[in-house]
């Protein structure tokens, strides 16, 4: 039994392969936290919850017992108003106008299995024996809402899975204006707080920084997961490094504006919650409505960082990402993008699919301007139907001769967008996300569809769901350019126009998972400007996505690095593009852009009929590498060597499941003079293995490799890369 519970001490024990989270419910009405950490052996010990008298400043619920505080508990579902003076996870208002409430514990079960989330994304389980949940049941009995928060824990990971589901059991409506999906509170403040932050073109920086008192976090206002913030916090031990320390993770499965937050008290406990973003929104329930707030995925790991990110990506790409491509290698792409831009026809197309056969390339990608009168970004989306000037013989045609290359063909949407000039705008001007008689704010020229209509997400699913339907697709990279402004809805009554992003969302949702279900086959790639909406929510749905437009190998290196503190490798979609780099104008050599894209899901974004005869050859010899390489890559276990955020060298190394094999680069940036001789320590091989390397025949010991290290070869120049293929003999 992964949960136990201890009728007589009313404890919850949670148990994963190598952690314990255990609740009490103190006094039989407040579920309260106790612990989080390596596994324990037993729920309760003596003073395991231990609570003090404080000042009058923190009232008591029950005046006879004046050590319970709830501004001083450790709580696991905190409310606002009758005591607790910290940031609350839930808040609401009754039809009186008041905000008071708090749910106290009413019942639980405990079950097999993980039950699905009403058209959210989630992690699950496969059968009833890998999972098992807890159900607890709190409900305020003044108002008659009910919260159910839910709990899972996985056979086989370190992580828990948290959400929670309104249900309004009373005869009035109530508006939910703070629903965050999980809250934890430590009972110290020892701990460094780390987030993925960025922008355009250079997403997802590490940034790690000690706690202060009050409140410290992260959030999107924009309405997608955004460049700027990840649905990502950790709490880490000062000490934690990628070997060691305790790594608290907190990974929100939701594309839309989130809050994720750490606030230190004044007993100096830390709250640390994550959610929707309660900023300017808010729900209108109706009696007997329900309201299913996004799962949180949270990790424990004494392993530090590294730790923390293989039991995100294990999960994550086994127990989040789902359908045909899950466990299946990804083929090895040419994306045209940066090759033509809008500037392309037929015939240049089928030339670099031709040129892609002969270095052994797999797909070919045809981007943004096949439709409508698409020359340039400033017309079109929303009219889905292929441009016959460009391509007089059609997409099905041209999917047919990319074919007869022997390359599969896929194709570039952005579906939830609308150009001002389309035939779709000019038909149904109502149909963006907008506020009457205000102005429509437009972002690369184009609005937003407005996902919380059902018309329009329909709308999505036949024009979509019909090119697909109409040639020969393999691929679709599903993009979104623009951030939300104006956000309402023509349809929604005053009272809920505060709803609308969150219903965007649902909608969203409900258009990925139809078209997602119709065309199984299909691989799909998620994108919002590169990396702007890089969350475990997309990840659902699309098995990878497109991890930045930023594809300089200098830059890259910090992306993906930052991008694994979460996301598998299998999820990133890594390219070889032309230099001087379009983003960065910096210029690599090939092999040291072929290195770190081979650290993901590799492709070329560049004309392949422009590169050099000798060129050819090196890349056809990457492309032979990769596909070598791809099993262990994609689905191996990362563990980050040296990290780009603190120098000029970068390494990491991808280990097989088994142990027997391992994958690793080194990255120098810039050359340095008389250099030190440098011994690269791996990491996840089996000490008592011995290993060979790939071409030079040099045989190490697991534990050589590890403790003593792999010497680096002298690097000579700026941008520099050496990579190492290790098999256990
Ligand atoms: C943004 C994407 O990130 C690019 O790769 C490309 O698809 C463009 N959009 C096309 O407009």
């Amino acid at each position: 039994m992964a949960i136990s519970f201890d009728r007589e001490r009313q404890t919850f024990h949670l148990q994963t392969p190598h952690s314990s989270y255990i609740i009490t419910i103190v006094e039989g009405l407040y579920p309260s936290h106790v612990y989080w950490g390596p596994r324990l052996r037993n729920a309760s010990w003596p003073g395991g919850l231990t609570l003090r008298e404080r000042a009058s400043f923190s009232p008591t619920p029950n005046p006879d017992k004046p050590s319970l505080s709830l501004d001083a508990l450790l709580q696991e579902y905190p409310g606002y108003g009758s005591g607790d003076f910290r940031s609350p996870a839930y808040q609401f208002a009754l039809s009186d106008g008041t905000t008071v409430a708090e749910l106290v514990y009413r019942e639980h079960r405990i079950f097999a299995g993980k039950p699905k989330l009403e058209g959210l994304p989630a992690t699950y389980a496969e059968s009833d024996g890998e999972a098992e949940t807890l159900e607890l049941t709190l409900h305020d009995s003044f108002s008659g809402l009910i919260a159910v928060l839910s709990y899972t824990t996985f056979r086989d990971s370190d992580a828990i899975a948290r959400s929670v589901r309104y249900v309004n059991e009373s005869a009035d409506s109530v508006r939910i204006r703070r629903a965050l999906s999980a809250s934890v509170d430590f009972n110290n403040d020892e701990y460094e707080l780390v987030h993925l932050n960025g922008a355009w073109a250079n997403e997802r920086n590490l940034s790690r920084r000690a706690l202060v008192q009050g409140q410290q976090g992260i959030e999107s206002r924009r309405g997608s997961s955004s460049h700027q913030h990840n649905p990502f916090v950790a709490l880490v031990s000062p000490n934690a490094d990628e070997e060691q320390g305790d790594a608290y993770g907190f990974s929100l499965v939701y594309s839309g504006s989130f809050a994720a937050s750490a606030e230190v008290d004044q007993f100096r406990t830390t709250r640390v919650s994550i959610g929707i973003n309660p900023f300017d929104f808010e729900w209108l329930l109706e009696p007997g409505q329900s309201f299913q707030a996004p799962e949180a995925v949270l990790v424990y790991s004494n392993e530090g960082l590294g730790g923390m990110s293989r039991t995100y990506h294990r999960l994550y790409r086994s127990r989040l990402s789902r359908g045909e491509f899950r466990d299946r290698t990804r083929p090895v792409l040419v994306n045209n993008w940066e090759a033509t831009y809008f500037d392309f026809d037929a015939d240049k197309i089928a030339a670099i699919a031709e040129e892609g056969a002969r270095l052994g390339i797999e797909l070919f990608v045809l981007d943004d301007g096949w439709f409508g009168y698409r020359n340039d970004d400033t017309t079109s989306l929303g009219d889905w139907k292929v441009d016959l000037k460009k391509l007089p013989q059609g997409l099905d045609d041209l999917a047919k001769r990319v074919n007869a290359h022997g390359l599969q063909f896929g194709l570039w949407f952005e579906p939830e967008m609308i150009s001002p000039d389309s035939d779709l705008y000019r038909a149904h001007p109502d149909w963006c996300l907008h506020v009457e008689g205000r102005r429509r704010t437009q972002g690369r020229r184009q609005l937003i569809l407005d996902l919380s209509r059902e018309d329009v997400c329909d709308y999505i699913i036949d024009t979509v769901g019909g090119v697909l339907a109409s040639a020969p697709i393999a691929y679709v990279k599903w993009d979104m350019n623009r951030n939300m402004t104006e956000i309402g809805s023509a349809l929604l009554p005053p009272e809920r126009q505060r709803e609308t992003a969150h219903r965007y969302m649902l909608g969203l949702y409900r258009v990925l998972e139809t078209i997602t279900s119709r065309f199984p086959h299909i691989l799909f790639e998620s994108c919002s400007g590169g990396g702007g909406r890089f969350d475990p929510g997309m990840l659902h749905y699309m098995p990878q996505t497109w991890t930045s437009d930023n594809s300089d190998a200098v830059c890259r290196l910090k992306i993906q690095y930052g991008t694994s503190l979460v996301y598998p490798i299998s999820s990133m979609g890594a390219h070889v593009s032309a230099v001087p780099n379009h983003q960065v104008h910096r210029v690599t050599s090939l092999k040291m852009r072929g290195d770190v894209a081979m650290s993901g899901n590799f492709g070329y974004e560049l004309d392949l009929t422009k590169f050099t005869p000798e060129e050819k050859e090196e890349v056809k010899a990457q492309v032979t590498a990769y596909k070598e390489l791809r099993e262990l890559v994609q689905f191996g276990d990362l563990y980050r060597l040296k990290s780009p955020f603190e120098g000029n060298d970068t390494a990491w190394t991808v280990v097989s499941a088994d142990k027997s094999e391992a994958f690793v680069a080194f990255f120098r940036v810039l050359a340095q003079p008389n250099a030190p001789i440098d011994w690269l320590r791996l990491a996840g091989l089996d000490p008592n293995a011995d290993y060979e390397i790939a071409g030079t025949g040099e045989r190490f010991g697991g534990d050589q490799l590890m403790y003593a290290g792999l010497p680096v070869p002298r690097l000579e120049g700026d941008f520099q890369s050496a990579t190492w293929r290790i098999k256990r003999v």
